[in-house]
């Protein structure tokens, strides 16, 4: 069980200069947590180094970016990327002709998700082959990491990496009712993880979210051995999920989106960065609060703890910081709403009893309750609509907020880590953006 030590100061800038390298692994999106990591690295003059984790084709095999998609990709990243594909999992892995899990599961009907059974050894199978296939193609880009980036130069490999829903069609409405449902539409989070499409879910998760970062680790050792053999720096980052420390009536307090099932695979990726950190290797598993992304938007609810960072920025930077961030805020809500009711509404949320009795760091992650759910999704529900529009969500200008500044608190730590996993809360950024190393922030 990892301990849980949330950052409490601001690092030290780490040693990073012109000529060092971040090098991306996981595609990186435009409102994605990579962003604050990359803007970060070209602050400090770094060259960034970007990864594709590829396309299917129409035929299902997985192949590079096309020229005019890397282009696209490398304007997205304002870097070049390594054009090898890195998708991982196995999903779509045909072993000694078995059907793939995908071909297995294209007639699968979600009532019967308790029921579905695999071809014996299939699973197991896939998933060895997948990891083949994305070992040899991490040797790949080893190789061409060794001959772009010099020895002396200090090295920063972040690892982006979460996913693993398998792609049939049978998922997405059960995965709707767990995470979106209420009423007759709730799904119980539990009984499905119980279930085989449960568990295919746990294996698939562990494998692109949790053990990509030990295939990174172990496919990268000539890389780190030379570079650091010649005296320089070579460390490792990748974001975690273990909930967050967000102020809550008064208090910083660590709660948890529920139900959060990934974050088996969450723990497993510390796990991982424990025993890097053990064998030497500098590691860390920052674990970041909740914001609004291309993968989070499943999660609906997983917005509402984002809410009191707006107090937190108050309390920890001060008025004259936070009244520009609140007037833009509250310039996004309806006539007659404020950032104070927001607020309120989201404290009541977050402070509720339902919540107290079910989160529990010890034996975190929970899963959901028909209660629980209704409460979280009435709840975002209801702030949602105090928004005049949409499109410009208050929550979508504190992701952003969000990303930049634990894009800067990473850099900069994992180059004295303190252990290998670390939670990156809202105090410590309302705290960043009081000091000049937040400056330009918000
Ligand atoms: N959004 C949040 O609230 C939140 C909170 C804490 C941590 N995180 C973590 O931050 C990281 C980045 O996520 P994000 O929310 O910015 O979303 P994102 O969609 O921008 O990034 C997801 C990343 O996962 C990669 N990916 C997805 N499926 C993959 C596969 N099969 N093989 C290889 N790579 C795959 C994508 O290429 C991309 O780099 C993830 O590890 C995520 O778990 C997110």
């Amino acid at each position: 069980m990892t301990e849980y030590r949330p950052l409490q100061q601001l690092p030290d800038p780490a040693g990073y200069k012109t000529g060092d390298v971040l090098v991306l692994v996981g595609e990186l999106f435009g409102r994605g947590y990579a962003n604050g990591l990359v803007d970060e690295a070209k602050r400090a003059g770094m060259t960034v180094i970007g990864t594709t984790v590829g396309r299917r084709g129409s035929d299902g095999t997985l192949r590079p970016l096309t020229a005019e998609e890397l282009v696209e990709a490398e304007t997205v990243l304002g870097g070049q990327i390594i054009n090898i594909p890195l998708e991982a999992g196995f999903d779509m892995e045909t072993v000694d002709g078995v059907p793939s899990i995908a071909e297995q599961l294209k007639k699968a009907r979600p009532d019967d998700f308790a029921t579905i059974s695999f071809i014996e050894g299939s699973i197991e199978k896939a998933c060895a082959a997948g990891s083949t296939r994305f070992r040899s193609r991490l040797a790949q880009l080893e190789a061409e990491l060794l001959t772009r980036i010099p020895a002396d130069a200090n090295i920063h490999l972040a690892h982006s990496m979460a996913g693993g829903i398998p792609r049939a069609r049978v998922f997405m409405p059960l995965l709707n009712r767990i995470f979106k449902g209420t009423g007759d539409k709730f799904l119980s989070s539990e009984i499905f993880w119980n279930s085989p499409l449960g568990q295919l879910c746990n294996t698939s998760f562990n494998e692109v979210t949790a053990d990509t970062f030990r295939y990174l680790i172990e496919g990268t050792a000539t890389l780190r051995a030379r570079n650091t053999g010649a005296g320089s720096k070579v460390c490792y980052s990748a974001y975690g999920y273990h909930g967050t420390g967000v102020l809550i009536n008064g208090h910083y307090s660590w709660q948890s989106y529920t139900p959060y099932v990934q974050g088996f695979a969450k723990m497993r990726l510390e796990d991982i960065a424990s025993e890097a950190v053990a064998a030497g290797v500098h590691a860390t598993v920052y674990n970041c609060p909740e914001i609004q992304t291309n993968s989070s938007a499943l999660f609906l609810g997983v917005e509402i703890s984002l809410y009191p960072l707006l107090h937190a920025i108050r309390r920890e930077a001060g008025e004259q910081i936070s009244a520009p961030l609140e007037a833009r805020c509250q310039a996004m809500l309806n006539d007659g709403e404020t950032i104070g009711s927001l607020l309120d509404r989201a404290d009541h949320y977050l402070s509720s009893p339902i919540l107290k009795q079910i989160v529990d760091f010890s034996t975190w992650p929970q899963h959901n309750s028909r209660e629980q759910a209704e409460l979280m999704l009435n709840s975002s529900a209801e702030l949602m609509e105090k928004h005049r529009d949409q499109k410009q969500l208050v929550c979508a200008e504190l992701s952003r907020i969000v990303f930049l500044a634990t894009g800067r608190l990473m850099l900069h730590s994992s180059w004295n880590t303190v252990s290998p996993a670390i939670w990156l809360n809202h105090d410590i950024i309302g705290r960043l953006l009081a000091d000049e190393r937040g400056a330009g922030i918000i």
